[in-house]
């Protein structure tokens, strides 16, 4: 028999992630969408409660929880505001990389003070010319006696300005593609590293994304995981449990995005009924609840995968593309349902449509995802 339920844990886990979400995120999301900051406070008080680091192992002081646990909650706090959340939930992918290829020493060194402190990390794969051709990064990594040169310029840095460590692919050498990519990681305070430009963005307006720029970053040898080449494996790893994370971004928006519209359609009365009694809107709703439940047991069945050391990078990827690709359909629709009113910034559909649209760009677009299923099933 198949248990979609979540354990009593898990039970505990959501209902601790959908108060916090509702007390401390949801209040203010609209305040942070029109006025942009870091949201420091919030993520303080998001470390406090355990709800930062969630699948970093305990014994590097994180949570040490799977990645279905983290799912459950994620979806939480991605119902309140994506962009908040965003900014709590990055270290998962920031970390990933040395999670996936960092030796017992480095997560020691690295994983533990970040994760005690409560700061922030980022990953640094993207460049202006590299981005879903990530194997075609610039940014180059040159072997100087016990250190490495960094050079080059990163972009669309998630967290990039508040970042206390990065996660950084450079290339040893461009000519041998993926196989010349290394990872390594590197503190913020390490000279000549630099935030440029900070993008000014449509939605997911409190989402910090900006440049690194790198010139003549000086890099200790044992700050690289694992071997020379092996960094763009690592990079990838990294998103499979990115991309399952991103689905939950997708899933929270599109709930959130039916609850508003569903109960506007129950409570808005025209030609004498509630709208959402009329046929045309009635079948809309009953689309919007189907997506996002099957975008729900998508993106479990990813996580649950990886909870049991298969490889998912093909679930995560068709998670990924399906959760958000129905996050921009539910939350138009939500907008539609509330006719003129949605349109406005006095309803908050509004808001989660523009949210809604990075989730089909961010961590591959929709296409590459699609590129990873597709190519999987070839395989
Ligand atoms: N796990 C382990 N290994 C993997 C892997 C995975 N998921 N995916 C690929 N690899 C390995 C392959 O097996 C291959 O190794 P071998 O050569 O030994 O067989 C190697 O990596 C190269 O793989 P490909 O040949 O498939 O590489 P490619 O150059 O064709 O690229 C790609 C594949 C999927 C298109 C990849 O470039 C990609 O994912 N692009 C999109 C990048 C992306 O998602 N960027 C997001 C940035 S982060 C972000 O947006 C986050 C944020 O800020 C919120």
């Amino acid at each position: 028999m198949i248990d979609f339920s979540p354990s009593e844990q898990q039970k505990a886990f959501q209902k601790t992630a959908r108060d916090f979400a509702q007390k401390e995120i949801a209040p203010v999301a609209l305040k942070y969408d029109q006025d942009p900051a870091f949201p420091a406070e919030i993520i303080k008080k998001a470390h406090a409660v355990g709800l930062m680091n969630l699948t970093c192992p305990k014994e590097y002081a994180g949570q040490g929880l799977g990645l279905l646990d983290a799912a459950i909650i994620s979806e939480e706090m991605n119902a309140a505001c994506v962009a908040i959340s965003g900014m709590i939930g990055i270290n998962s992918l920031a970390c990933g990389p040395i999670l996936a290829g960092g030796s017992d020493a480095q997560k020691k060194r690295f994983l533990i003070p970040l994760n005690q402190s409560g700061k922030t990390a980022s990953f640094g794969l993207t460049e202006r010319e590299a981005g879903s051709d990530a194997g075609g990064l610039k940014t180059r990594a040159k072997l100087e006696g016990d250190h490495y040169v960094l050079n080059g310029q990163k972009c669309f840095i998630t967290n990039a300005s508040y970042a206390a460590l990065y996660s950084i692919f450079a290339t040893i050498d461009p000519s041998r593609g993926t196989k010349g990519i290394c990872g390594f990681i590197v503190p913020r305070e390490s000279p000549g590293l630099s935030i440029g430009k900070v993008e000014d963005k449509m939605g997911q307006r409190s989402l910090n994304v900006a440049e690194v720029i790198l010139e003549n970053v000086v890099v200790p040898r044992e700050n690289r995981l694992g071997n020379e080449g092996e960094g763009f494996k690592f990079a990838m790893e990294a998103l499979d449990e990115g991309r399952v994370n991103i689905a939950t971004v997708g899933l929270g928006l599109a709930r959130a995005a039916f609850e508003a519209a569903l109960a506007y359609a129950k409570t808005r009365v025209q030609f004498g009924k509630p709208i959402g009694t009329f046929q045309a809107l009635n079948f809309m709703l009953a689309d919007m609840a189907a997506a996002v439940e099957s975008s729900r047991l998508l993106t479990w069945y990813a996580a649950s995968l990886a909870d049991q050391h298969k490889r998912y990078t093909r679930e995560a990827a068709q998670a990924k593309f399906y959760a958000t690709d129905t996050a921009m359909r539910v939350t138009t629709d939500a907008v539609q349902i509330h006719g003129g009113y949605g349109y406005t910034k006095e309803y908050l559909v509004e808001k989660l449509m523009r949210d809604a649209k990075l989730t089909q760009i961010y961590e591959g677009t929709n296409q590459v995802n699609r590129m990873v299923a597709g190519g999987a099933l070839m395989r």
